[in-house]
Parts: structure tokens; C-alpha cells; sequence
């Protein structure tokens, strides 16, 4: 074990002692045994049980990563780089409505930082952040796959293309209105 390892495994350890213990739903577990038996080994079912236990607990907090880590019996250095890498984990509450705005090279060139700036201003939140009422996180991403309609912007899984400036309202209007149920 490396020393950058074994220092991620102490942290985690000592995140244990001090938090109280996520214990899953029989349901999660049910899945997450279910999801198991699908893979040769628990390690590469480590991304799918990160997003059941997102699901239960809405964001992978240290304790939750500690739960992940137990159940898969793999080491918390292991969980929390997996958790760390890719944006669509979220180690802190968020919104509702997570707004996933493409800054990469495809839309910056057509607009994306004035699109991300309309974004943080009629939310009055910047990227990262969740606005005071819980309805929107903001998230600067990396290429959503969609360089054709750039900017592009996904919003619980569903894609905005060709996302200009002026077109911001409408995106937050859409997806206020999915959330509330009125579409
Ligand atoms: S660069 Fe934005 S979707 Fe590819």
C-alpha cells in the first residue's frame, strides 16, 4: 500500500470515529447485492453502488463513502477517488435541479462563459453552488458529449442544446416547471 493510500485510509478511519455510521436501507442493500452478483468482483460495482447511495442519502458524504467502502470491502482511499473524479457524484447536498453547463472547447467558442455567467446571474449562485431554496445547483462541466448543439447544458438527464445567453431563462423555466410536476 502507498503512502498516499495509507494516509486516504486513515483519514477515512478517522472520519469513522467521529461521524456517526451510515447504515443502507434493506432496499439499497437488496440492490446493491443485486448489482454485485452482476460484476466479477465488488470493485467494478463500485461506480453503480456510488449512485444507489447517492440515491438514499443525496449526496456521498465521508460517512457515506465509509458505508460504501464496508459493503464493497474495499479501501476508503479506493471509494473516495472513484467519487472524486467523476461530477456526476456530489460530495455535498444539492439542488433539485442540478444545471450541468459545458464550458469546454466546442461551446466556449460558441458562448458557454456568457451562457454559464446568465446562469449564475438569474440564480444569483455561482457554479458549485446551490441556490438558498434547494431548487438549483450549478456545475461547470467538462464535454457533455454534445459539441454539435453547443453550448450545451443537461439538467436531470435531459439535454438543452444550442444554449446561448438569452436562452437561459427559458432552460430554468423548463426544468422549475419538470420539477414542480407541471409538464
Ligand atoms: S465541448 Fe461542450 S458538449 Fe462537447
Amino acid at each position: 500500500m502507498s503512502v498516499v493510500r495509507s494516509v486516504f485510509d486513515w483519514k477515512g478511519l478517522v472520519g469513522g470515529l467521529f461521524k456517526m455510521a451510515v447504515v443502507f436501507s434493506s432496499e439499497t442493500q437488496k440492490k446493491i447485492e443485486l448489482i454485485c452478483s452482476k460484476y466479477p468482483n465488488k470493485q467494478a460495482a463500485c461506480m453503480p453502488v456510488l449512485h444507489l447511495a447517492q440515491e438514499e442519502y443525496g449526496c456521498l458524504s465521508d460517512e457515506v463513502l465509509i458505508a460504501v467502502s464496508d459493503v464493497l470491502e474495499l479501501s476508503y482511499a479506493h471509494v473516495y477517488g472513484v467519487a472524486t473524479f467523476y461530477t456526476m457524484y456530489h460530495r455535498k447536498k444539492v439542488g433539485k435541479n442540478i444545471l450541468m453547463v459545458c464550458t469546454n472547447v466546442s461551446c466556449m467558442l460558441r458562448g458557454a462563459e456568457k451562457t454559464l455567467a446568465a446562469f449564475e446571474e438569474q440564480l444569483g449562485v455561482k457554479a458549485g453552488e446551490t441556490t438558498p431554496d434547494g431548487e438549483f445547483t450549478i456545475i461547470e462541466e467538462e464535454c457533455l458529449a454534445a459539441c454539435a448543439g453547443a453550448p450545451a447544458v443537461i439538467c436531470d438527464k435531459e439535454y438543452f442544446l444550442d444554449v446561448t445567453a438569452d436562452k437561459v431563462e427559458d432552460v430554468i423555466s423548463a426544468c422549475k416547471n419538470r420539477s414542480q410536476g407541471v409538464l
